[in-house]
């Protein structure tokens, strides 16, 4: 695909902080360029991804095999690429997601187990037209401590797998961050979220310039 603008997204474990520093990353953006800036979160971001996130995450009544966990994340993610992040790059614009494919590779590959790390990459690498965000920003810190920031909130159905998933879960952030170590920038998800703030808009700010 060929496309002029510039993609970045987010990833990590629960509770590290990537939708806190998303929402200080858009007030800081959208007071320098504003109309040129597309958030986007995952799963959901369309009616039909917002239908599959509550599927996916909420609605307790709904108990399904790892299997269908995995191609419903898709469909959310290619619907999401497909109706919005296709469009907005093709119109020059910088798109900010909260999650992409490197979740499915940690979550339903590295954590669950239900296809090989290489494989998940494969098959959304068919499905989104083998677009590679530019950016990766991997907010990384032992899951015990991040669990201890959601404080009495409720658990969603994926937050309430226990702490060897979510260990494997940023084991696979690992391995992708290893594997495309140009793409990935690893921040300590344990500092203050100003320090984080800081570092993230150096980092956008010398990619913008690019
Ligand atoms: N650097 C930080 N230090 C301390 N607390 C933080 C930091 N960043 C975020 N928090 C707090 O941690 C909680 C979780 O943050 P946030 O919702 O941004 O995480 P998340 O990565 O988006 O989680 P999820 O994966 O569940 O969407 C919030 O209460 C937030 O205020
Ligand atoms: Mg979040």
């Amino acid at each position: 695909m060929k496309r002029k603008g510039i993609f970045i997204t987010f990833e990590g474990g629960e509770a590290v902080g990537k939708t806190t520093q998303i929402a200080l990353l858009q007030e800081y953006l959208n007071s320098k360029m504003k109309d040129q800036v597309v958030f986007v979160h995952e799963p959901g971001g369309t009616t039909l991804g917002e239908k599959i996130r509550n599927l996916l995450l909420n609605d307790n009544d709904v108990r399904m095999c790892g299997k269908a966990e995995l191609l419903l994340f898709m469909a959310s993610r290619v619907e999401l690429y497909e109706k919005v992040i296709k469009k907005a790059l093709n119109e020059g614009k910088i798109v900010i997601a909260d999650r992409y494919y490197d979740s499915t590779v940690a979550y339903q590959g590295n954590a669950r187990k239900i296809m090989d790390n290489e494989k998940i990459l494969s098959i959304n690498k068919f499905f989104l037209d083998g677009l590679t965000p530019d950016l990766t920003i991997y907010l990384k810190m032992p899951a015990e401590k991040a669990f201890l920031r959601k404080g009495n909130s409720t658990l969603d159905k994926i937050e309430l797998e226990g702490m060897n998933f979510h260990h494997a879960v940023t084991e696979g952030y690992d391995f992708m961050s290893k594997k495309e170590p140009e793409r990935f920038f690893t921040i300590d998800a344990s500092k203050t979220i100003e320090e984080i703030h800081k570092q993230i808009i150096n980092k956008v700010n010398s990619l913008i310039k690019n």
